[in-house]
């Protein structure tokens, strides 16, 4: 499917995907090599055509997250700058907040440095033993003064994708607005911003979307107007105001674009068409079930919220009984050759939950280029590592 040079078996496809398909890295090389001028600053004609590939590209990310507002599909860095203008933008003075204790620390973090500056509050409701957040609970926590809804779609720790739909039907019924973080999801299973009643939606170019680090997004729906910048700068239009405008996309985006970035994310849409979502995460989760099954049968491992995988992304945490987890990445990677994460993932209050603070797991987490011989070869060496090192 990919044709790289050998290297680790790589299960930390959550992190980063790696490695990227190759027609994503020679078809952004060649764009950029022919139109890397400053994306709508000149006036000549390759600024245009730079900034009609921009605009596209906008096209082309509303489309795929179900959304009929490309000039609502705002360009960031990451999910984190992302979520950090979605969270800095929308909240106010004395708003209050619901959130889930599944987040990643790009959510938790922004939310606790608002409430640290007294000026929001915030409740975040528990997840299940199998790691779902209860729409029910989400909208108990709901008080009149809740401004905002911040839910992962997919945990980073657990992979339970959450039922997003659901939610934003219940948040728009009490007239919140719901902010879906969707870091791990966008690329691993469909989504559909207009249809799911979901006001903003952050995403990253560099995990299941296939495209390079540096790009990534939030996805404004049409209807969202209540966002007001935190950052502010050149846009390209309306510059002799010191005033920055509030026209969308421009009203969240200041300076140059990362238009190498965006050329990836061109074409890692593109690549992402072709293969079909669905195809290349039925393939990850055969993967990652042999790796569940496989796992499940060795002594001394403990698997968290795996048994059904059915509303999942492709990634699996465990624990070897006895060890830290971090010893046990330093063996795979030193012994095995195998790549993975170990720790709190970023998300500490997953772990609080798990009781696996403070070491927390090690994270397997599959990507399109990887085989069933990875998973072989995982099986074996974590076999080995449970019968050396663990406590059956
Ligand atoms: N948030 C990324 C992860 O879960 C980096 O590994």
């Amino acid at each position: 499917m990919n044709d790289m040079p050998a290297g680790p078996v790589y299960l930390d496809n959550a992190a980063t995907t790696f490695p990227k398909p190759v027609s994503v890295l020679e078809k952004a090389m060649e764009t950029y090599r022919r139109i890397g001028v400053s994306p709508g600053r000149g006036g000549y004609d390759l600024a245009a055509e730079a900034e009609e590939f921009v605009r596209e590209t906008r096209r082309k990310a509303a489309r795929f997250f179900g959304s009929s507002a490309p000039d609502r599909v705002i360009f960031t860095g990451n999910a984190t700058d992302a979520l950090n203008i979605a969270i800095q933008g929308m909240l106010h003075p004395g708003d209050h907040v619901v959130s889930t204790r599944l987040e990643h620390n790009s959510v938790l973090r922004p939310l606790y440095h608002l409430r640290q500056k007294r000026i929001i509050e915030y409740d975040l409701v528990p997840f299940d033993g199998k790691g779902f957040v209860d729409p029910a609970d989400i909208i108990a926590a709901i008080r009149p003064d809740t401004k905002l809804v911040v839910v992962t779609h997919a945990s980073n720790v657990l992979g339970t994708v959450q039922p997003i739909r659901e939610i934003g039907r219940r948040c728009a019924e009490h007239g919140v607005p719901l902010l879906v973080d969707a870091a791990q999801s966008a690329g691993a299973v469909p989504i559909d911003v207009d249809g799911w009643q979901v006001a903003a939606l952050a995403f990253t170019g560099h995990k299941s979307m296939l495209a390079p680090t540096g790009i990534g997004g939030i996805v404004l729906a049409g209807q969202t107007e209540d966002i007001e910048p935190s950052r502010f700068g050149g846009t390209g239009i309306d510059s002799a105001s010191p005033v920055h405008t509030r026209d969308f996309p421009y009203r969240l985006e200041a300076g140059t674009l990362n238009l190498l970035g965006i050329i990836g994310l061109s074409g890692s849409l593109d690549y992402l068409g072709e293969a079909g979502i669905e195809a290349v995460h039925a393939r990850e989760m055969e993967l990652v079930t042999k790796l569940r099954d496989g796992l499940s049968l060795i002594t001394g491992i403990d698997l968290y919220c795996a048994e059904d995988l059915s509303d999942h992304v492709a990634l699996l945490t465990a624990n070897v009984r006895g060890m830290d987890p971090h010893d046990v990445g330093a063996i795979l990677d030193a012994d095995f050759n195998i790549a993975v994460r170990t720790g709190v993932h970023c998300a500490p209050l997953v772990h609080e939950s798990l009781d696996t603070s403070p070491g927390g797991s090690v994270r397997f987490s599959v990507g399109p280029f990887n085989t069933g011989s990875d998973i072989d070869l995982t099986l074996e060496a974590m076999k080995e590592i449970a019968r050396h090192g663990g406590k059956g």
